[in-house]
């Protein structure tokens, strides 16, 4: 199924929930919808669905103007934030509800239920009502009838955030592939950054009601078009800093609060533009020479270990360092280069660093 939104804003009152969205959703694709609480993803999912109708713009399916077509004749899978499980049924006849299989036997409708709860490893209860399953085990069902209904939309709602951690990502990879098998389009909302990373061909970054960015993650990751996006998908340092020219290969040169300078990637910024540079954790190194910081706290991560640092501009810097390396102690004073291949540069936002990355 393919869709497509044009100039489609959703008003409520005085107040956009969502505002001149545009975007193509090509057949098969998995699409996540990213973005803080409140940003619009779940308005956007239900405008396609049906639920909302959007105040201005218009939606098409397979090239179809839908705007005005009803929920039930736009043959969508739809997943709630909150679960809705018919409480009287069975886990088993829950996902066995669905037009699909109205008109199919009862021992064709037992196969299709049963091989829909395996894949959410709920077989076992399905003989269960839904006030005897935990939420997680609730939700997994929703997603199981969700699939069993044989739409080729899919749309989920923040559907693996009530699940305990491991479940979770052991269930992002089963959903992947089942819909990747079936060739069913996916919208997937999380406010997850990992999670949309981890499972999307394309991630549709919102903020306030509008699209940010879309991209493949790995692009998004590498190369946001935004401080907001290098900021919310992945972590990352954020540095002010004044454009002071350009290497021969052109790279930018920019000078930091404290006047020390750095090399960073290539950028349309020229000598004595205000700017803010983005460089991730895993690309800031400890050296002998280079910008002076403290190390103020030291985090076991498990594989890594992330050192926070006062850097003398009093920026916050943040790095890796190996579980085997050894280890700083707070208040060592640390030298810190930039992988400047990595290192972002954007123009600084006039309304200052602060507000571009504020959630809401
Ligand atoms: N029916 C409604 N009436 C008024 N405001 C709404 C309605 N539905 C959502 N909103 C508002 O629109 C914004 C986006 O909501 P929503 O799409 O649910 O965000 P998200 O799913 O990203 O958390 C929020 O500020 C929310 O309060
Ligand atoms: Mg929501």
């Amino acid at each position: 199924m393919k869709i497509r939104m044009e100039n489609v804003s959703m008003k409520f009152g005085d107040f956009y929930a969502a505002k001149d969205i545009n975007i193509s959703i090509s057949k098969g694709e998995y699409l996540t919808i990213l973005g803080p609480s409140g940003c619009g993803k779940t308005t956007l999912i239900k405008m396609i669905s049906g639920i909302l109708r959007p105040t201005e713009g218009c939606i098409f399916v397979d090239g179809e103007d839908v705007t005005d077509t009803h929920l039930e004749d736009r043959d969508t899978g739809y997943v709630f934030q909150n679960i809705a499980l018919f409480p009287n049924m069975t886990v088993s006849d829950n996902v066995g509800y669905s037009p699909r299989v109205r008109d199919m036997t009862k021992d064709e409708t037992a196969s299709v239920s049963e091989e829909y709860l395996k894949l959410v490893k709920m077989l076992d209860r399905a003989g269960a009502i839904p006030k005897e399953l935990s939420g997680g085990e609730q939700q997994k069902v929703a997603i199981a009838r969700a699939l069993a209904s044989g739409s080729k939309l899919l749309m989920l709602d923040e559907p693996l955030s009530a699940l305990d951690a491991r479940v979770r990502v052991e269930l992002r990879y089963d959903m992947r592939r089942l819909v990747k098998k079936l060739g069913i389009t996916v919208l997937h909302v999380t406010h997850d950054q990992e999670e949309a990373m981890s499972v999307s061909d394309r991630i549709i970054l919102m903020r306030a009601g509008r699209i940010v960015e879309i991209g493949t993650p790995l692009d998004m990751y590498r190369n946001p078009g935004s401080i907001f996006a290098a900021y919310f998908i992945g972590e990352t340092n954020l540095l002010e800093c004044t454009v002071s020219g350009k290497t021969k290969t052109g790279k930018t040169v920019v000078r930091l609060r404290g006047g020390q300078m750095v090399r960073a990637a290539k950028s349309v910024l020229t000598e004595g533009d205000a700017a803010v540079i983005s460089v991730r954790p895993e690309n800031v190194y400890a050296a002998k020479e280079g910008l002076k910081a403290e190390v103020t706290e030291v985090v076991f991560m498990g594989t890594y270990r992330r050192v926070r640092t006062v850097a003398e501009t009093n920026d916050y810097l943040e790095y890796n360092i190996s579980s085997d390396d050894e280890i700083p102690k707070i208040g060592d004073k640390v030298h810190l280069v930039f992988n400047k291949k990595a290192t972002m540069v954007f123009p600084r936002p006039e309304k200052g660093l602060k507000e571009a990355i504020e959630l809401e």
